[in-house]
């Protein structure tokens, strides 16, 4: 198959550098030149494991090139993948479709003959529609079937994802898009990853509620937690007690800071106003994004307390600023939270990650950052692990200790074990377990 992916941020990129490793010769089109002309050269713009590999690896075997010209490779093209991002619309939450809109426009003009476009794109229930209308609009000899191909990809481990899915979502209503669909997927067979075939709109809605679902599920666990401090319970416990209950699933129940990310508070804002303006209010959802957001603010003051109750003119070393590991991604990120609310009662902070300082530095003020998890521990009143790098699992505790003026270390990811940190002489609090 000729592909085309429209937009190489990461979801496109992904999308194309895998669907080349099919086989399927693929064209990754951008906007923007200077990025393009650095993927052409194997620069890959975000840290994804495994990525960058692919991308040579298919650009030398030719299945994979780049270009700032859309209606070319669009006019070649059997498959069309529409991957630009949808962000938040400042100010309502709404999903902003005018980059959608706008490649959907460009994509109209340079089709020929039979052509599948497929939003791969988070978008909102009835964009399929548009952008079939638009198509239509735009040129009307077009022979056009418009597909809704949500993607289920996490950060971090995005490739996986990709290779061996849990399943497939494709909605459309044409009978040569499915054929198409299914070739472009076939090697997936191999694995026997279910191809679940529905209409459009059934596509967009199962991708908000997906991921609505997990950051449910997360912030349940969260609320688990805070019970639990408060009855001295164990929430690591509860959640594998109620985890291996297979209608529960043992997934997504680890407690922590809050989710952040550029999925999880973008889609379950948006899919709180799709129930809004359809009149079916997602109620479960509007409270998940109003706990998620106290839940971070609130981090702050459980560290304050675990300093004592004040931490003024303290150092308070913050280790992690990714909103999860294997990311340079700081969207929405726990950690931005946690330091505000840190700064504004008066500590002073010193950070380290190991792939998300560039970011950090254009998000925060103030902040000193560190080479390493023992700089942080340098002279501070207290150390606090946000993200769970594998890089601070395995930490040489009694080095950590005697870097540090006060041996105060609060674990947000529950990575150590209390009595552990403990033996080796830290004051240790943690997210939901008995002190
Ligand atoms: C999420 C979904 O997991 C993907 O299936 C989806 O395709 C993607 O959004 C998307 O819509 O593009 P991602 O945002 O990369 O993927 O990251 P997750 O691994 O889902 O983590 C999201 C947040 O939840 C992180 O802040 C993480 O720390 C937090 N989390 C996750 C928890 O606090 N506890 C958990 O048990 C799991």
């Amino acid at each position: 198959m000729k592909i085309a992916v429209v937009g190489s941020g990461y979801v496109g990129l992904v999308t194309g550098a895998c669907l080349a490793d099919f086989g399927h010769e693929v064209v990754c089109i951008d906007k923007d030149q200077a990025r393009i002309a650095s993927l052409e050269k194997g620069g890959i713009p975000i840290y994804e494991p495994g990525l960058s590999e692919l991308v040579n690896a298919n650009i030398v075997s030719e299945r994979l090139a780049f270009s700032i010209h859309l209606s070319g490779a669009v006019s070649r093209a059997d498959v069309v993948f529409i991957a630009v991002g949808t962000p938040s619309r400042r100010g309502d939450g709404h999903a902003d479709l005018s980059y959608v809109y706008a490649a959907t426009r460009e994509i109209a003009k340079a089709l020929s003959g039979f052509t599948v476009v497929v939003t791969k794109s988070t978008v909102p229930v009835g964009t399929g529609d548009e952008v079939a209308h638009l198509i239509k609009a735009e040129n009307p000899q077009a022979d056009v079937a418009v597909v809704s191909n949500p993607e289920f990809l996490r950060e971090g481990a995005a490739i996986e994802d990709f290779k061996r899915p849990d399943r497939i979502v494709i909605g459309l209503d044409d009978e040569r898009a499915r054929e198409v669909m299914t070739e472009v997927y076939r090697p997936l067979y191999l694995n026997q990853a279910p191809l679940l075939f529905t209409d459009r709109r059934t596509a967009e809605l199962t991708k908000y509620a997906a991921n609505a679902f997990l950051a449910m599920k997360i912030t349940f666990i969260n609320e688990v937690a805070d019970l639990c401090e408060a009855t001295g319970a164990n929430v690591q416990d509860v959640a594998r007690g109620i985890g291996l209950d297979n209608r529960i699933g043992a997934k997504f129940l680890h407690a922590g800071p809050g989710y952040g990310g550029s999925c999880f508070p973008k889609d379950t804002a948006a899919m709180v106003k799709i129930g809004q303006d359809f009149g079916s209010p997602m109620r479960l959802v509007e409270t998940t994004v109003s706990i998620n957001d106290q839940r971070k603010r609130s981090m702050a003051r459980k560290i304050v307390a675990a300093c004592g109750g004040d931490v003024r003119g303290r150092t308070i070393g913050v280790l992690g600023l990714t909103f999860k590991p294997n990311t340079d991604d700081m969207r929405e990120a726990p950690s931005l939270d946690v330091i505000r609310g840190l700064q504004d009662r008066g500590a002073k902070i010193v950070a380290f990650d190991p792939q998300g300082m560039d970011a950090a530095r254009g998000l925060t003020e103030n902040v000193q950052f560190a080479d390493s998890a023992y700089d942080v521990a340098d002279g501070a009143d207290a150390i606090v692990l946000i993200t769970e790098w594998n890089e601070f699992r395995s930490l040489d505790l009694d080095r950590l200790k005697s870097a540090m003026h006060m041996p105060i270390f609060v674990d947000l990811r529950n990575v150590y074990r209390p009595h552990e940190l403990r033996r080796h002489g830290f004051s240790y609090v943690s997210i939901g377990r008995p002190e």
